[in-house]
This record gives C-alpha cells, structure tokens and sequence, in this order.
C-alpha cells in the first residue's frame, strides 16, 4: 500500500504504518484513526482529496507492533522518492515513528511538536498521531494537535503554488 488523495499535492501527511483496516482495503488512514485525521484536517479547512496521505512503512507489522529499525530503513527509500517527486511544500508528520524517521532524530514527538522543521526544501511540522489522540482524549493533546494543524494550515497556504 502506498497513499491516497492528490499525487500533486504541496501538502503531504505522513502516518505510521497501515493497520489492519488499511491492510484489508489497501488504502491508508481508513479505520478509527483515519477518520479522526480526516476531521483533524476538516478543522483547518482542508479535505483528504486535496492532500496526499501515506505512511513511514508501507506493509502492515504483525500484531499493530510500532515497526523497527530495518522495516523504517527498508521503506524509507519508497518514502523519500515520493516526496523527491512530489517536492511537497508542507509535510505533516503523524506520531514519533514518521517524525523521527523522517528527521533523523530519537527526540520524543512531544519536544519536537509545535515549531517548524526542515526536510530537504520543505517545511516539516510534526502532531501527535490520531490513534494516541483517540487513546488520550483529554483537552490537553487535542488542543495541541488543533494549534499543529493551525501551523501546518499557516505554512500550506502562504507556501502552496498548486
Ligand atoms: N495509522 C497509521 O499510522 N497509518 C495508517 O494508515 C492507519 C493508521
């Protein structure tokens, strides 16, 4: 499985891995966690067709484990064609697994939230994954993730040429 949504985007989403609701329909971000990430976009005025979404590893790790080091590294070269391609202008990491896959780095996802990154020539705004949301509803991450996706909205719009 590889993404979904516009192939031309300026705006591309990064996400995990698939679960077994991707595994079985073969399309990302479809079960609980994908709906909560559309309306996590909807909040900032952007709908799933107008971005493109995929994941930091591409096949499904056995039992929903987080994917190791080799299964990164083995997809990692999928993920950076991609967006060689793709040049995105904003590129919206899910979670610590893509955001320190992507950015190289083992700092925790909650010191690198919040500010702007750099991947190659564009700009790399990590939040927190939907399902760590779903799995802690309090007020707290939501209104973090809301001000993630402000940001991400912020940079897309003043950066976006398509
Ligand atoms: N979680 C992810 O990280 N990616 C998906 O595609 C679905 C759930």
């Amino acid at each position: 499985m590889f993404g979904s949504g516009n192939p031309e985007a300026d705006l591309v989403v990064i996400g995990e891995g698939p679960g077994a609701d991707e595994d079985a329909q073969g399309l990302p971000f479809v079960g609980r966690a994908g709906q909560l990430l559309t309306r996590m976009l909807a909040s900032v005025d952007l709908a799933r067709e107008e971005v493109y979404i995929t994941n930091a590893v591409l096949c499904r790790p056995p039992g929903n484990r987080n994917p190791e080091a080799d299964e990164l590294a083995a997809c990692a070269p999928f993920l950076a064609d991609k967006l060689g391609v793709m040049q995105p202008k904003v590129i919206l990491t899910l979670g610590s697994v893509a955001t320190q896959a992507l950015l190289r780095t083992k700092e925790p996802i909650g010191k690198l939230r919040g500010r702007l990154h750099q991947y190659g020539d564009a700009v790399l705004i990590p939040t927190f994954h939907p399902a760590f949301l779903l799995r802690n509803p309090g007020q707290d991450y939501k209104r973090m993730a809301w001000d993630d996706l402000k940001l991400a909205k912020r940079e897309y719009d003043a950066r976006r040429t398509r």
